[in-house]
């Protein structure tokens, strides 16, 4: 009798099953993903295979469905909702990834704290902190007017049976990774076990409907960890981004079927939770040095929001035959074609010089709008001239030196306006796009020549 096999490869990429090992997935071509995991005894119907999307069996017409006013339900904070797509849709399943330590629990219950302080029903269960643990953070996130039902506990199968009992509004699970099903016997954590959960989960959000909201951890390449499956099942994916030891937080949406994708929200981390930053841009910007060479302020967007930020740049004489070249916040690579635009463009002779890009603040540039700024920058500190601070840039900069358009235009010299800019060097095509009246002074540029006699002009008639 041929023996029943008791484990099975999974792919920690994709999530798919195989037989045996193998060094790269068929399935996502993914290299070194395949885990061993046990498998029971499969079940006659698995929560994978039914999602409870639909109720009745018998395809319906889009107009015999009824849109009984889905409501999104405001977090209280207007960040969140932004990156939510307008606030909470009811049934949607949220997943919350970023790294230990980040913020997650802390921001997912002060959005439990808000909900229930406009009288929603709310249950936050967690799998990773005692009730005191939770309490205690909650002392320290100030008034919590009415009761929010806490819930530790970490099988799926008693947690469902919670939700179905409590019937709230919005359900958080802390984390996806601490819980398990008794069907499958992987341990907690592993993607036979996280893939199972998210479909327990997916059933539940959208049969009831409840909107649930999933914290994963992050892995150490930035994806969460447990299957990308997870990603794909899922309505919304958040990441909350930031750096430990700096207190801003970005909270990014990745995909999102109810709202745009890309959105940013941004929040500090203090003493009594996360505050929201109203106005990012003069944060960003606050602390800008005045007369100093090598800085100059770019207007960038993230999503649909335009942000000013100080790009800086340092060049100088190498000590070691071979010149160093460090960047952060912005593409390296970028930066290395960039600086050979301009030395074989502009005659920049920076062959023999290390040279340093920053984006001041902490935030990771991912625009070609910051080509102009980062070029002006490494000008500005090369020739020592310094830009004057009333000065923005933005535009993409092209191999033989030209600057070339990007999008919202109006936006980006609306925001610039509203800081206090008065002169905004742009490319020239971008005139074209500009709707309405602005009080800056427009210098449209064809190319980085231009943009850098004007830099220089400039310069001259600040020392006259
Ligand atoms: P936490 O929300 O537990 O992170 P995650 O759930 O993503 O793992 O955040 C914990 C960190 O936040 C911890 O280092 C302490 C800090 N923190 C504050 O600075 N202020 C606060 O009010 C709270 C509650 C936490
Ligand atoms: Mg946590």
């Amino acid at each position: 009798m041929a023996k029943e096999k008791t484990t099975a490869f999974f792919c920690s990429e994709c999530g798919n099953e195989f037989s045996k090992w193998m060094g790269q997935c068929p399935a996502c071509k993914s290299w070194n993903t395949l885990v061993e995991e046990p498998v029971g005894p499969k079940k006659a119907k698995s929560h994978a295979q039914g999602s409870g999307l639909q109720s009745g069996k018998a395809p319906v017409t889009l107009k015999e469905i009824d849109l009984n006013a889905q409501d999104v339900i405001g977090t209280g904070m207007g960040e969140l909702d932004r990156v939510l797509g307008g606030g909470i849709v009811p049934g949607a399943l949220v997943l919350v990834g970023g790294d230990p330590g980040i913020g997650k629990s802390t921001l997912l219950l002060q959005m439990c704290r808000n909900l229930c302080n406009s009288d929603k029903k709310v249950l936050y269960v967690s799998g990773e902190e005692s009730l005191t643990q939770i309490k205690m953070r909650a002392e320290r996130l100030g008034d919590f007017k009415d009761a929010l039902s806490l819930y530790c506990e970490t099988d799926l199968a008693d947690i469902e049976a919670t939700i179905r009992k409590m019937k709230p509004e919005v359900v958080i699970i802390d984390s996806i990774q601490t819980m398990y099903t008794q069907e499958i016997t992987s341990a907690p954590g592993s993607v036979s076990q996280v893939r199972e959960a998210c479909a327990i989960l997916l059933h539940l959000a959208k049969s009831l409907p409840v909107s649930v909201f999933i914290v994963g951890h992050v892995t150490k390449e930035g994806t969460v960890a447990g299957p990308r499956v997870l990603e794909h099942m899922v309505d919304t994916v958040l990441y909350l981004e930031g750096d430990r030891y700096n207190a801003y937080r970005i909270l990014r949406g990745v995909k999102n079927r109810f709202g745009s994708t890309g959105e940013i929200g941004v929040f500090e981390m203090c003493q009594d939770g996360m505050r929201e930053v109203v106005n990012p841009s003069e944060y960003m910007l606050s602390g800008r040095p005045a007369g100093a060479s090598g800085s100059v302020s770019i207007c960038t967007m993230e999503g649909s929001r335009p942000f000013l930020i100080e790009i800086q740049a340092l060049v100088c004489r190498t000590a070691f035959g071979m010149p160093r070249r460090q960047v952060t916040g912005i593409d390296y690579n970028r930066v290395n074609l960039l600086m050979a635009v301009l030395e074989k463009r502009m005659g920049l002779k920076t062959g023999d010089c290390d040279a340093y890009v920053n984006v001041a603040g902490g935030m990771k540039l991912q625009e070609r709008a910051a080509d102009l700024g980062v070029c002006l920058a490494i000008v500005s500190c090369y020739e020592d001239i310094a830009i004057d601070e009333s000065v923005v840039v933005f535009g993409e900069v092209g191999l033989s030196g030209e600057v070339r358009s990007v999008g919202n235009v109006s936006g980006r010299i609306a925001e610039a306006g509203r800081l206090g800019f008065t002169t905004c060097i742009l490319p020239k095509s971008a005139l074209k796009q500009l709707k309405g009246e602005t009080r800056l002074n427009l210098v449209g540029v064809e190319t980085l020549t231009e943009a850098i006699q004007y830099i220089r002009k400039n310069q001259r008639k600040a020392e006259d």
